[in-house]
């Protein structure tokens, strides 16, 4: 096994958010109690038991992240720990074992490391995805909790998740489904959450929108989510709104944005309930925001048979969002200083 110290000649720029098969991945197993210590491996197949519990009862779970390259060529993960915490709590409530802090950053590090050839370069607009995940394995019927898991860790050069260079303008249409119950899984990143969001998002796109937009399950009145993203809303007044909901993802960077509309654009931040149809006169600009969707400005919502527009007639990027973009990718590419200690470098050695 052999780590190459050279880059790949790829044309990061152009790269979308696809899977891209790297050198290497990180993967340890659970078995009687306790964690091996974890290896990288060099096939990106798993060879699973045909009843494992992941592939029945999606007794699985994951995170997604970033590394960036910054300037002085130090690669930076993005609150990492919170990625973590989240795993954790996922795995708590799917009754899967914890991932000790200490294996999560190691194995997210050592697939990192072992694929330097694949993380782009500063400068080239892409980064590496990391995809870490703990799954069911081992043999099973009746329904109950696996005996046996895998945590692995791959990772995949990426561009932006909507196509186009730089802040894509995006739609949402406001869904018919709902994507989780009052006291469900929303909160958690278990993979059940997504296979009944497909429908959802091919509906949206059928109306011409790039995602579909959740309302609350039990009164379809206030926002939840989008389809892989968080919403935040900067309303008239100089508000910085997101949605409290016990059944949307706590996105880190919902919580990194709020941070800096808070303490760098002096907006006044609150996290609420937003009735949508009620309040849709107040909003200036709506953006969606994740790891993978960054802070996408949301130029129009579909809503009730209508579209309703916000910012430059839902053309523009506005004022607000492109500051908080600027802000927070500045941090996490290493550019601008980092006050709340929010990047963690991966040692390349
Ligand atoms: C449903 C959902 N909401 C929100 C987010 C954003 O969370 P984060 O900012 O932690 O990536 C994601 C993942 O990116 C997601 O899948």
């Amino acid at each position: 096994m052999s780590i190459s110290k050279a880059k790949q000649e790829l044309n990061w720029a152009e790269l979308g958010f696809q899977y891209r098969q790297t050198d290497f991945r990180f993967s340890a197993t659970y078995s009687d109690g306790a964690w091996s210590a974890g290896e990288l491996l060099e096939s990106p197949l798993i060879a699973v038991h045909e009843g494992a519990p992941a592939l029945h009862y999606a007794q699985q779970c994951f995170e997604g992240m970033k590394a960036q390259t910054a300037p002085d060529g130090r690669v930076l993960l993005f609150r990492p720990e919170l990625n973590s915490e989240r795993m954790n709590q996922t795995a708590e409530r799917l009754l899967m074992p914890q991932v000790p802090v200490e294996l999560f950053l190691r194995g997210v590090e050592a697939a990192v490391r072992a694929n330097y050839a694949w993380i782009p370069p500063h400068g080239s607009g892409a980064s590496l995805y990391i995809r870490p995940m703990l799954i069911g394995v081992g043999e099973n019927l009746g329904l109950r909790p696996a005996r046996t898991f895998e945590f692995r860790v791959f990772v995949s050069p990426v561009g932006p998740y909507y196509k186009s260079a730089g802040m894509a303008v995006i739609s949402l249409a406001v869904s018919e489904f709902d994507r989780a119950a009052p006291a469900g899984t929303g909160a958690f990143k278990a993979g059940a959450n997504y296979a009944g969001g497909l429908l959802a998002t091919r509906h949206a796109q059928a109306l011409g929108a790039n995602e579909a937009l959740y309302l609350d399950s039990k009164t379809r009145t206030y926002i939840d989510e989008a389809g892989s993203a968080n919403i935040v809303v900067a309303m008239k007044g100089n508000r910085f709104v997101s949605p409290k909901s016990n059944a949307i993802l706590p996105s880190v960077t919902r919580r990194s944005v709020m941070t800096l509309a808070e303490e760098q654009m002096k907006m006044q931040v609150e996290n609420r309930p937003i009735d949508l149809r009620a309040e849709l006169p107040e909003f200036e600009e709506v953006a969606a925001c994740g790891t993978a969707a960054v802070l996408s400005p949301v130029g129009r919502i579909w809503v009730d048979g209508e579209w309703h527009a916000f910012y430059g007639n839902g053309e523009k990027v506005g004022p607000v969002m492109q500051k908080l973009f600027d802000l927070l990718v500045g941090i996490q590419r290493g550019e601008l200083a980092d006050v709340h200690g929010w990047t963690h470098e991966v040692p390349m050695e």
